[in-house]
């Protein structure tokens, strides 16, 4: 049997590792591949992981026809070095042809990983293209198979850059439903002074939602990425628009600038399956509605009164909104209406009537 090892941190695993596996399964004629996510590549030491088990089941999500996983250097903890890693599957399977497929990216630090010339010597290292340029010295050194991939775009950087259609949808559904990596997406989505805000607006949630009795989780979470299509809504509007009216299957969806960013982040939160009360307060969290939920009504208050908010009166209206919801939003509202009409801001009929109702 032919059987490769592919090891990687799959963090998460995206589209962009199941094509390399099949190339891989396609161009070497494989019988069987096999995922092993390690426990902490060496040599990104700084990153965060999602735990082992958690990334060994969103592969589990994902894998095809002649793919499998093994948990070994899940189970071992620790660094994971690739040396061991091959020695046991030469154990396991010792009269079967072994492979490791790496990515070219490794191939010029290959000559710093643990016992490189014995790896070599063991098993059948084949690498894929992971960019134009290709380090040939190691290749020939190392006696690699080189394997003539297309280069694809996918990577985890990009994912938490905002690329979510990279990781295939039931994998995001497993993100949003384990609530992983949210730290890591708004760091990278958004600016520092944006996440810090981010953090404030989840601690006044906290505090609300302790005072009123709700869901302290939930509307921490609420809080923490209720703008994290922030930036991605700002830096281009048009595209925004786009993917809004698209979701909608509405081409002529009146959308006005400040509801860009709530809607992009229902959306985003929806990819990933994201509880609909949750996805509804980040969708109404600028402009309020004529219905609203005591989640809604939390994430609103908490964006608007967090620390870093400044205005005349401001905490007098925090210790009113912690005694009580309705009344601390009235407040707040009569603050931003005012505010918004000194900037020469007119309102569209529907967002006054929405002010109104709550307002009264
Ligand atoms: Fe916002
Ligand atoms: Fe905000």
């Amino acid at each position: 049997m032919k059987i490769c090892l592919f090891g990687g941190s799959f963090n998460p695993i995206h589209k962009g590792h199941i094509k390399i596996a099949k190339e891989a399964i396609k161009q070497l004629d494989l019988d069987e591949l096999i995922f092993i996510p390690c426990q902490k590549n060496p040599f990104k030491k700084d990153i965060n992981y999602a735990s082992g088990e958690d990334r060994k089941k969103m592969i589990e999500l994902v894998l095809e026809d002649k793919m499998s996983i093994s948990d070994f250097e899940i189970k071992r903890q620790g660094i994971s070095y690739t040396i061991d890693t091959v020695k046991y599957f030469k154990n396991k399977y010792p009269n079967d042809e072994l492979y490791l497929l790496i990515g070219s990216d490794n191939l010029l630090k290959l000559s710093k990983w643990k016992d490189i010339d014995e790896i070599s010597n063991l098993i059948q290292i084949v690498v894929f293209k992971r960019e134009k340029e290709i380090n040939k010295t190691n290749i020939k050194k190392y006696k690699c198979i080189l394997i003539n991939n297309q280069l694809f775009p996918e990577s985890s950087t990009n994912f938490f850059k905002g690329q979510f259609d990279i990781v295939e949808e039931n994998v995001l559904h497993y993100i949003g439903k384990n609530k992983l990596y949210f730290e890591d997406i708004l760091k990278n989505v958004l600016d520092a002074q944006r996440y810090l805000h981010s953090v404030h607006t989840k601690e006044f949630a906290i505090k609300l939602a302790k005072s009123h009795n709700y869901d302290v989780k939930k509307a921490a979470f609420a809080g923490y990425v209720h703008d994290i299509a922030k930036s991605l809504a700002n830096d281009n509007k048009t595209q925004a628009r786009k993917i809004i009216k698209d979701y909608y299957k509405d081409p002529q969806k009146d959308i006005q600038d400040y509801q860009l960013h709530q809607e992009l982040g229902y959306i985003i939160l929806k990819k990933f399956a994201i509880e609909e009360e949750i996805a509804h307060a980040v969708k109404v969290h600028t402009s309020l509605a004529l219905e609203l939920s005591t989640l809604d009504k939390i994430v609103y208050l908490s964006d608007k009164l967090c620390q870093g908010r400044k205005y005349p009166d401001i905490q007098k209206i925090r210790e009113k909104a912690l005694k009580n919801l309705d009344e601390g939003l009235k407040l707040v509202i009569l603050k931003t209406k005012e505010f918004n009409i000194n900037k020469g801001i007119k309102f569209t009929q529907e967002q006054e009537d929405i002010y109104d109702k709550w307002s009264k």
